[in-house]
C-alpha cells in the first residue's frame, strides 16, 4: 500500500471502533463478533481482529481491511475513503490538484520508460511476443504497451530522480529488505487508463511465470474495480453503437477494437463492481456481455449480470464458441466470426436459466434442487421485481414446478448464499495458508513450494505472499490486502482470520506443513510408481517392476513415519 500517510491512517484507525459504528461488536476469542451488514444475518458471522487490522463474514464471505470496509458499507472510492478517515485522524492529505497531476506525470514518464525499452535491444522479446499475438508497432503506440526489463532496479535506475517514494505510491517499485525494487520486472507491459485517457495504473504480463498478470495496488491514481480497460478509446463507439461490449481481459478489449468492435471495454477479470456499471451507465444503457463460455458460466459473472441490471443497464449475453475468448475468437476465426458472435446474444435471464441448466442434470432431482439452490444465492441480488418473475417463470418451466412454487422457495428463508460448505471448508491446506500469512512458514518449506499443490482460489495469495517474500519481506495479510485484486480479499480475510486451535505453535505449522504438503506429495509418487509397475508388469519387465515395488514400500515405510509422527 503506497502513501506515508496511508500507512499512518491504517496505523492509527481503530478496526474495532470503526466497525463498531455499524455493528454491535461482541469479544470473542482473540477478536470480536457481530452480525453482518452487509447480508441477512442472525448469527454473528462478522469477524475483526485488531492484532490484524482485518474483518471478514464468514456468512457471506465479504472480508478486507478498514478502509475496505468503510468502501464497502459506505459504497466509497479509495480515495473518498481515506480522503474521510484522514479528515477523522486530523492527517493532511498531501494530494491536492496539484499532487494528483504530479502523479499523473510520473505514470505519464513510466509509460515512455516501457515504451522505450519495448524499442531497444533487450525488448526483442516481448516484441516477438507482441508480433506473434497478432499485435504490431501501431498498436503498442495505441494502447500504450510496453516491456519492464529484467532485473530488480531498470524502472527505479530510469525514474528514481522523480522520487523513488512517488514510485512506491504509484505501486511501481515495492520495498524490500534491501531496499526498494521494481514491481515489474521481464513483463509485458499494458498501460491503463482513465476515462480522459490519463495513465493511471498498469498491468504486466509475464512470459509463463505467475501470476500471468501483474497489477498495481490500490493507489492515489487507481482503486480496483472503479475502471474500465480501454474505456477511453470506445467511448465515442459506445455512443454511435448504442451499446458497450464487456469483455475480461486487456488483449481482448484490443483484438476486439481491432476487428472493428471499438465499443468495446474490459473489466480486467471476471468480477464486475458496481463502481465499473454505473462508470458504464454514464455512455450507455445497453450492455453485451462478451466472457469466454467458463468465465461467463461462473458465479461472478452472472454477479456481474446483476450489478449492471441494478445499474439500470440492459444487459445481454454473446455466447462465444467453447474454448474461445474474444481475442482467439477474433485470431482463429477472423473479425466476421466476432461480429457474428455478437449479433444474436441471449437476454440476460435466459441467459442466467440456460447457465444454470448447463450445469446442473435437470433428469434428477439433485440436480433441479442445486440448480434451485444456486438461483435462490443469486436472488436477493435481483431487484427488479418484473425481472424476478421472469425468471421464476423461466426457472419454473425448466424445472417442471409451477412458477409461484419457485417464487416461494426463491423467496423464502433458509441459506442464502452459494457454496456455503465450500467456504467454511478448514483442513491442513487452510491451516497452511493460515500459518503462512502469519510469517510461520520456514524457508526451506517456501522453497519448493508448488503453485499446483493448492486450490485455485488460494494460488493468487500465496503467489503474491511468495512474490514478496522473495523481495525479502514476510507481508502480514493486511499488507497483503492491499496488494490483490478485490475479489481475492475475502479470501485472503477468510484464511488469515482462521482460528487454528493449536497448544504448541510450532507443532501445529509442523502439522499443517506434513498434512497438506508432506503427505500428498507422498502419495502421488506411490501412485506415480504403482502405475508405472503396472506398465512394467504389462511390458513383461519383471525385474523393473520389483524394483519399483522396492521402491514404493521404502516410500510406504516413510509415509508411515510421517503418519506416527505426534
Ligand atoms: P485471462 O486469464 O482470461 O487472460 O484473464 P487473458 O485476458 O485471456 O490473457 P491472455 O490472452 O492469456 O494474455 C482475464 C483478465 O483477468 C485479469 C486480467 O485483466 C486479464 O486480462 N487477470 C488475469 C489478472 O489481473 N491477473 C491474472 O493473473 C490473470
Ligand atoms: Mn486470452
Amino acid at each position: 500500500m503506497p502513501g506515508p500517510e496511508v500507512e499512518e491512517i491504517k496505523g492509527r484507525i481503530d478496526i474495532v471502533e470503526l466497525v463498531g459504528r455499524y455493528v454491535t461488536l461482541k469479544p470473542a476469542g482473540s477478536g470480536f463478533k457481530g452480525r453482518c451488514p452487509f447480508h441477512p444475518d442472525d448469527t454473528p458471522s462478522l469477524h475483526v481482529s485488531p492484532d490484524k487490522g482485518l474483518w471478514h463474514c464468514f456468512g457471506c464471505h465479504a472480508g478486507g481491511d478498514a478502509i475496505g470496509f468503510l468502501m464497502k458499507i459506505e459504497k466509497l472510492s479509495f480515495p473518498e475513503a481515506l480522503e474521510r478517515l484522514a479528515a477523522e485522524l486530523g492527517i493532511e492529505l498531501k494530494r491536492g490538484g496539484e499532487g494528483r497531476a504530479r502523479l499523473l506525470q510520473v505514470n505519464e514518464e513510466a509509460a515512455r520508460f516501457f515504451a522505450g525499452e519495448l524499442r531497444k535491444p533487450g525488448g526483442k522479446k516481448a516484441r516477438d511476443y507482441l508480433l506473434s499475438r497478432g499485435l504490431p508497432e501501431d498498436a503498442w503506440d495505441r494502447y500504450r504497451l510496453g516491456y519492464a526489463p529484467e532485473g530488480w532496479d531498470g524502472l527505479l535506475r530510469a525514474l528514481g530522480r522523480l522520487g523513488v517514494e512517488t514510485l512506491r505510491e504509484l505501486g511501481l517499485v515495492v520495498p524490500g529488505e534491501r531496499g526498494p525494487y521494481d514491481r515489474f520486472r521481464d513483463r509485458v507491459m499494458f498501460t491503463i487508463a482513465d476515462d480522459q485517457g490519463r495513465p493511471v495504473a498498469f498491468a504486466g504480463r509475464s512470459f509463463g511465470g505467475e501470476p500471468k498478470y501483474l497489477n498495481v495496488p490500490n493507489t492515489p491514481l487507481f482503486t480496483k474495480g472503479t475502471v474500465l480497460y480501454g474505456l477511453h478509446l470506445a467511448r465515442d463507439a459506445i455512443r454511435a453503437a448504442g451499446r458497450a461490449v464487456l469483455v475480461e481481459g486487456y488483449t481482448d478489449v484490443i483484438s476486439f477494437h481491432r476487428a472493428g468492435i471499438e465499443e468495446t471495454v474490459g473489466s480486467m477479470g471476471t468480477a464486475l463492481t458496481e463502481a465499473q456499471a454505473r462508470l458504464l451507465a454514464r455512455y450507455t444503457d445497453r450492455v453485451v456481455i462478451a466472457y469466454d463460455r467458463d468465465a461467463a458460466g461462473e458465479a461472478s459473472a452472472l454477479r456481474g449480470l446483476a450489478i449492471l441490471r441494478g445499474a439500470g443497464l440492459r444487459v445481454d449475453v454473446a455466447l462465444l464458441p467453447p474454448g474461445e475468448d474474444p481475442d482467439s475468437l477474433v485470431r482463429n476465426h477472423g473479425p466476421d466470426a466476432a461480429r457474428a458472435a455478437l449479433s444474436s446474444p441471449l437476454p440476460f435471464h435466459r441467459f442466467f436459466v440456460e447457465a444454470l441448466a448447463s450445469r446442473y442434470d435437470l433428469a434428477t432431482v439433485e440436480g433441479k434442487e442445486g440448480a434451485l439452490a444456486e438461483a435462490k444465492g443469486f436472488w436477493p441480488e435481483i431487484r427488479s421485481v418484473p425481472l424476478q418473475h421472469e425468471l421464476a417463470r423461466e426457472l419454473g418451466s425448466l424445472l417442471g414446478l409451477r412458477e409461484e412454487e419457485v417464487w416461494a422457495y426463491l423467496r423464502g428463508e433458509g441459506r442464502p448464499f452459494l457454496g456455503k460448505e465450500e467456504r467454511s471448508r478448514v483442513g491442513p491446506e487452510e491451516h497452511f495458508v493460515h500459518f503462512l500469512l502469519e510469517g510461520k512458514i520456514p524457508d526451506r518449506v517456501l522453497e519448493d513450494l508448488d503453485l499446483v499443490e493448492f486450490r485455485p482460489e488460494y494460488r493468487p495469495i500465496v503467489a503474491k505472499w511468495v512474490e514478496l517474500w522473495h523481495g525479502g519481506r514476510r507481508p502480514t495479510a493486511e499488507e497483503l490486502a492491499g496488494e490483490l485484486p478485490p475479489e481475492d480479499v475475502p479470501t485472503l480475510t477468510r484464511l488469515a482470520l482462521l482460528e487454528v486451535p493449536f497448544s504448541n505453535e510450532a507443532q501445529a505449522v509442523e502439522d499443517a506443513v506434513r498434512k497438506f504438503l508432506y503427505l500428498p506429495r507422498l502419495e502421488r509418487q506411490i501412485a506415480e510408481k504403482r502405475a508405472r509397475v503396472q506398465a512394467a508388469e504389462e511390458a513383461g519387465d519383471p525385474a523393473e517392476a520389483s524394483r519399483l515395488q522396492a521402491e514404493i514400500r521404502a516410500l510406504c515405510r516413510e509415509r508411515l513415519k510421517l503418519l506416527r509422527r505426534r
